[in-house]
């Protein structure tokens, strides 16, 4: 696994970090990427039983957010539904992911955390890489923005892979 040069704090969001989640999401080029949502939707989304908005904090400042929704089939898996953070390329993909996937395996009772991302987005499919997660095919086509239609890569990541690698 990548050194991490960053140690993040991971915290659940509330109310009161919406503002902060919706700056992040509004960053130039990254609506296409990450999506972006209405205060309300956000709202209506925290109040889910099956979601959770985690922050990423480096010294008190936010710099990073993500959902994770855990599939309410019962099996055991969840989704990292939106990742993104403030200051691209400078190392807290990584270190926020790190810390996302120790919340998820250290401490709950997930097996599988899944996720897709666009093909084309070479960052976020390198970053995943890098902790692990495995690619498993390509969801062709199914994500539509503007006119156009665009693959996703769908990836993993196991407990037992992420057990392997922290040993
Ligand atoms: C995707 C995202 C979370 C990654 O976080 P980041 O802080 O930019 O990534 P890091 O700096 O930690 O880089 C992690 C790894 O990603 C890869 N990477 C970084 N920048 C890259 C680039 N421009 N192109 C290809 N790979 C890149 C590298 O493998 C890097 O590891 P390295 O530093 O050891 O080389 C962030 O860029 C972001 O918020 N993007 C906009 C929203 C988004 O795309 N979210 C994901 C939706 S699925």
């Amino acid at each position: 696994m990548r050194a991490i040069r960053h140690s993040l704090m991971v915290e659940p969001a509330g109310v009161d970090d919406i503002p902060s989640i919706m700056a992040i999401e509004r960053m130039p080029g990254y609506s296409e990427l990450v999506g972006c949502y209405e205060a309300g939707e956000h709202l209506r989304r925290m109040a889910a039983p099956t979601c959770t908005y985690l922050l990423g904090r480096d010294a008190g400042e936010v710099v990073g957010f993500a959902v994770v929704r855990r599939d309410d089939d019962g099996m055991g898996t969840a989704q990292l539904h939106r990742i993104a953070v403030s200051s691209p390329g400078n190392g807290y993909g990584l270190a926020f992911m790190q810390e996302i996937c120790r919340w998820v395996f250290e401490e709950h009772d997930i097996d599988r955390l899944w996720l897709d991302v666009l093909a084309s987005n070479q960052r976020a499919v390198c970053l995943y890489a890098a902790l692990g997660f495995v690619k498993e095919g390509v969801m062709r086509e199914s994500l539509r923005l503007g006119e156009g239609r665009h693959d996703l890569v769908l990836m993993s990541l196991l407990r037992r892979d992420w057990t392997q690698q922290s040993n």
